[in-house]
């Protein structure tokens, strides 16, 4: 359920809720920017002006407690007290934002999903937020921010492991006469709506593997598509069989859960001025197969899909966006299990495109879906082309587990890329596509292996999915095994699926949009 939101002028004190949460600038940003640089900057000492009136309500308690904290507002300092009948809030919450300069929708995001939690931590109903000068033009990002900090996957809890308060109702309080009206409105309906994507991409992702099968994923885009008004052709196995998605085949022939392909069509009302098209990896289990993977952490190859999760919450998404350009999203959704009917090492199997691959190990199953998923989808001629998947180790060695490795073929598809990454504020960096290591992708009797040695792994796998895009132009591919689930909450993340890159994606199609 979507939270209930507003933005409008209001006095903040006076706008109950049991969460009252009041973001501070840091005291070394200069209070005006435009101050010139002869201004000498206030001295640190003391309360922040926006303070002064809830510090008069606690009869001075407050600038006393901060100065004991030693809050300086330096960016996510926070102190939370008791309101002690003395307000109208059960609990206060003070947010530091640190310094003004190069504050922008990114850090509100970042701001207002920190508030949200907070209110999650204090079980808190309604929540109040006090946005400091300038944030009230915000209303998207705040939107966005308040929607996926307060998410949290509960649904399997029961009894006393179940919340007992979940946060239903947030009022955003500008600190001065501006802000609010119908524009808010819109923003915020716009900042919910694209969230409502990535929350779905986290529950997908978040769903175990018993649940979530190549079936349902694919059951679940039907509904979303059927919700939000896009278009969704699902492929069953034998159709998958019929058209030659062999890599597809392979993969998924191991598992009693049949594969399945799905492809969903976003055509704008208005002719469409470009084509963007994007592709998941869908793998709703990757137990590594007959090269079965180790036993420690493999319960976490549940969120193999979330490449394709992404996908179906970016469709989500574009319908709140409504962007001026056609856009599709493809995935296979395969479950990798070893049986007796598994794909194995040394066999030669064939790709929807007609070139033979020889199989060196089974738990490089995910390149080996996306193959086949890319020679489909250039089919649709696009502008751009942009595939994202867990799909290396490699990648998580080499940026950790919060940054997305992408590639680009081109330099204007990495352009666009880059912008977007800009705009949504995910964490990504570029990673070259070097000719170099193609060598180790030679098979003495097959057109191509699946797998390099294990140097610049992240990078043969890329080098692989090149080989099925056709003379496509512009083609991005994002790895995203890293951050595509976390182990705690940070920015606007909670624990578990994260549905990065929906965001950039978003940034992408509306950029393409000319919005
Ligand atoms: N799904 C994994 C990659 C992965 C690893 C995602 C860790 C998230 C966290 C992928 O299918 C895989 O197993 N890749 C192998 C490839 C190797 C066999 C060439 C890997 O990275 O070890
Ligand atoms: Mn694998
Ligand atoms: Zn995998």
């Amino acid at each position: 359920m979507p939270l209930t939101l507003s933005l409008r002028v209001a006095n903040a004190l006076e706008t109950p809720a049991d969460l009252l949460v009041l973001g501070v600038w840091g005291s070394a940003a200069p209070r005006e920017p435009s101050a010139g640089k002869d201004a000498k900057p206030k001295p640190k000492k003391g309360l922040a002006e926006s303070l002064a009136p809830l510090d008069h309500r606690l009869e001075g308690g407050l600038a006393a407690l901060l100065e004991r904290e030693e809050f300086t507002g330096k960016r996510d300092q926070t102190v939370v007290f008791a309101g002690m009948g003395r307000v109208d809030f059960q609990r206060v919450a003070i947010i530091g934002l640190g310094p003004r300069a190069g504050f922008g929708d990114v850090e509100a995001r970042s701001f207002a999903a920190k508030a949200a939690r907070i209110a999650n931590a204090e079980k808190a109903k309604s929540v109040t937020i006090s946005l400091p000068e300038g944030l009230e033009t915000r209303a998207r990002a705040l939107a966005e921010g308040v929607e996926l900090g307060a998410y949290r996957f509960t649904k399997y809890l029961t009894g006393d492991r179940k919340p007992k308060s979940e946060l239903t109702t947030v009022h955003l309080i500008p600190s001065g006469k501006a802000g609010g009206g119908a524009a808010a409105k819109k923003e915020l309906e716009l900042g919910q709506g694209i969230a409502a994507g990535v929350l779905l991409s986290r529950d997908l992702s978040n769903e175990p593997s018993n649940v979530l099968t190549p079936a349902a994923l694919a059951t679940a885009a039907e509904v979303a598509g059927k919700m939000h008004g896009f278009k969704v052709t699902v492929f069953d196995f034998e159709e998958i069989k019929r058209r030659g998605m062999h890599l597809i085949q392979a993969v998924g022939q191991g598992s009693v859960h049949e594969p399945r392909f799905v492809h969903m069509a976003y055509i704008p009302k208005q002719k469409a001025q470009k084509r963007l098209v994007f592709v998941g990896k869908g793998v709703t289990f990757d137990s590594g197969g007959i090269s079965i993977k180790p036993a420690a952490g493999m319960g976490e190859m549940k969120h193999d899909m979330s490449g394709a999760a992404n996908v179906v919450g970016l469709m989500v998404s574009l319908a709140a966006l409504k962007p001026k350009c056609e856009v599709h999203a493809i995935f296979a959704a395969v479950e990798n299990m070893p049986d007796g009917n598994a794909y194995r090492p040394g066999d030669v199997w064939g790709s929807l495109d007609g070139k033979s691959v020889e199989i060196i190990n089974t738990d490089a199953e995910g390149r080996l879906i996306l193959a086949d998923a890319l020679a489909y989808a250039r089919e649709l001629k696009p502008d751009l082309l942009v595939d994202n998947a867990t799909l290396t180790g490699a990648m998580v060695v080499a940026l950790g587990n919060t940054c997305t490795g992408w590639y680009a073929n081109s330099e204007a598809a990495a352009r666009e890329f880059e912008g977007a990454v800009k705009q949504s504020g995910e964490s990504m960096w570029r990673m070259p596509l070097l000719d170099e290591l193609k060598e180790g992708l030679k098979s003495d009797v097959a057109d191509l292996k699946h797998t390099g040695d294990r140097w610049g792994g992240a990078i043969t796998a890329a080098l692989f999915l090149r080989e099925f895009i056709g003379d496509t132009k512009n083609w991005v591919h994002a790895d995203i095994a890293g951050p595509a689930m976390s182990e705690r909450a940070a920015g606007w993340w909670g624990k578990g699926g994260t549905g990065h890159a929906v965001l950039t994606f978003v940034s992408l199609v509306e950029r393409a949009s000319g919005k």
